[in-house]
This record gives C-alpha cells, sequence and structure tokens, in this order.
C-alpha cells in the first residue's frame, strides 16, 4: 500500500435543513486514479468542493498529506481555520472544472503563470518556464500565446488542466471536465488526464464517461443520495454490480 494522500472520515454537509453529504468515507493512496460516478444531485460535486475547502462542511474530517483540512479541533468544538492557512491548504489540491474559467484577456501561458507568480512567488521567467514546459505537456506548445477566445473549447479546458497542474498540487480534483465540450473535442482531453495517470499523478475525478472510468481508475466510486454506496475495482463493479441502485445507475448510463 502506497502513502495516504487523502482521508476522508464521516463527512456531512447540509444546505440549510438539505443534508447533501450524509457520512462520507473514502482514503485515497498516493498514484490512485478513482472515478466517482453517481445520478445528478448524488453529492459527487459538493464533495470535491469540500476537499478542496469550496464549502463549509458541518461533520466529518477530511485530512490531506496527514494534516487536517479546514478545520481545527478546540475542545469539543471545531473552529474554522484562518483564511490564510485555508489559502496555503486549498494549494494541496488542484482543480478543474467543466466551465474552464480561463482569463479572457490573459494568454494561455499568462493564464498559467497567473498562480505561480501570484501563490508560488515565482519569478515571471520561471513562471514563464513552468508554463511552458505543461502547455508542451498537454498538447499546446504552439498555443503558448494565444487568448482564450482564439482556442477551442478543448483546448481551452487542456489549458485550465495545465494551469491546475502546474501548481505541483498533492491531488487533483476533475469535475465533469468534458460535459460542455463537443463530442468529438472529448478525446483529447481525456487523453491529457490519461497521460497524467500514467505519471503516477493521485486523481479524483467526477464523471460521466463510462468507459473512460472503465479504462483509466484504479477504482471507481458509486454515490447515491450523499454516501458512498458501492466501490471497488471498475471491471469487477461494472460486470457485477452488488447494488440494485448502481445495476440501475449503469443501464441508464452511457456504458455498453
Ligand atoms: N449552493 C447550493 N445550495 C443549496 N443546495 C445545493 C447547492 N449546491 C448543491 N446543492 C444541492 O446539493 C445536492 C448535491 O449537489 P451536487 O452538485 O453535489 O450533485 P452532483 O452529484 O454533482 O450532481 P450533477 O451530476 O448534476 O453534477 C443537490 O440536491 C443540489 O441541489
Ligand atoms: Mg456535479
Amino acid at each position: 500500500m502506497g502513502k495516504t494522500i487523502l482521508d476522508i472520515q464521516g463527512l456531512r454537509k447540509t444546505y440549510g435543513q438539505h443534508e447533501v453529504l450524509k457520512g462520507v468515507d473514502c482514503t485515497v493512496q498516493e498514484g490512485e486514479v478513482i472515478s466517482i460516478i453517481g445520478s445528478s444531485g448524488s453529492g459527487k460535486t459538493t464533495m470535491l468542493r469540500c476537499i478542496n475547502m469550496l464549502e463549509e462542511f458541518q461533520g466529518g474530517k477530511i485530512s490531506l498529506d496527514g494534516e487536517e483540512i479546514g478545520y481545527h479541533a478546540d475542545g469539543s468544538t471545531r473552529r474554522r481555520k484562518s483564511e490564510k492557512e485555508i489559502a496555503r491548504q486549498r494549494a494541496l489540491t488542484g482543480m478543474a472544472f467543466q466551465q474552464f474559467n480561463l482569463f479572457p484577456h490573459m494568454t494561455a501561458a499568462e493564464n498559467v503563470m497567473l498562480g505561480l507568480v501570484k501563490v508560488k512567488k515565482m519569478s515571471k521567467p520561471e513562471a514563464r518556464a513552468v508554463a511552458e514546459k505543461w502547455l508542451d505537456r498537454v498538447g499546446l506548445a504552439a498555443r503558448a500565446n494565444h487568448y482564450p477566445g482564439q482556442l477551442s473549447g478543448g483546448q481551452q479546458q487542456r489549458v485550465a488542466i495545465a494551469r491546475a497542474i502546474a501548481m505541483a498540487p498533492r491531488l487533483m480534483l476533475f469535475d465533469e471536465v468534458t460535459s460542455a465540450l463537443d463530442p468529438e473535442l472529448v478525446g483529447e482531453v481525456l487523453q491529457v488526464i490519461k497521460g497524467l495517470a500514467a505519471d503516477g499523478m493521485t486523481m479524483l475525478l467526477v464523471t460521466h464517461e463510462m468507459r473512460f472510468a472503465y479504462e483509466v481508475s484504479s477504482r471507481v466510486i458509486f454515490m447515491n443520495q450523499g454516501v458512498i454506496c458501492e466501490e471497488g475495482d471498475p471491471k469487477d463493479m461494472f460486470a457485477r454490480p452488488k447494488t440494485e441502485r448502481l445495476a440501475e445507475f449503469l443501464k441508464t448510463s452511457s456504458f455498453n
């Protein structure tokens, strides 16, 4: 067994009266590639957002690389860490979303450089070199000086992935990064993610691409109504779902 990168215990999250995560337990070892699947509203995005501290949560504990994220115990209560500390911890994870959220007035390279200069305090030439390395890695060496508006959706998403990875996170979180793309552009983005997986990057990916989950993940997590309903090796799970809910989900999903 490798080193534990992520350890989630009893994660609970409510929006008002609505309990969206009802006690999620999950551990991720270094180098694992985990696909999170499940129907709309099951809590997949919320789970990623809690890991990245984009959401506060009401119960449970998340540790990244051995550090408790977001809160510290204070007697019997828990207190939110300082914003500065949370910002530092947030940098342990990189996140890519369905919407790429690139700055339109900055070139591809400048988008990747921004966090390196602002957060990692690199000099501009240093940041430029790192940005070019990662843009090359996602197949966009020739597009470094293009603006987002001059790039296809698939290219923009690859810039967004390069931007997250360039920060050298311990864990990458992907939330349906291909869902907003035209079908013919999905493959190039999945190819980039496959390459990162082959390099040993630890990743949690929410995806509706069942074929991709099947082929690339070391483990699949099936979420249902705010809990992990079933998890395991994709080959076993897809061939022999243990729960009726997963069987139903697979029937209605794109995998066949
Ligand atoms: N900001 C919010 N305020 C209130 N309720 C929210 C908020 N964000 C999400 N929810 C609710 O939390 C539940 C889980 O949402 P979440 O976005 O995590 O689902 P998901 O599994 O990612 O779904 P999808 O596959 O559609 O992306 C849903 O019932 C949703 O309506
Ligand atoms: Mg979602």
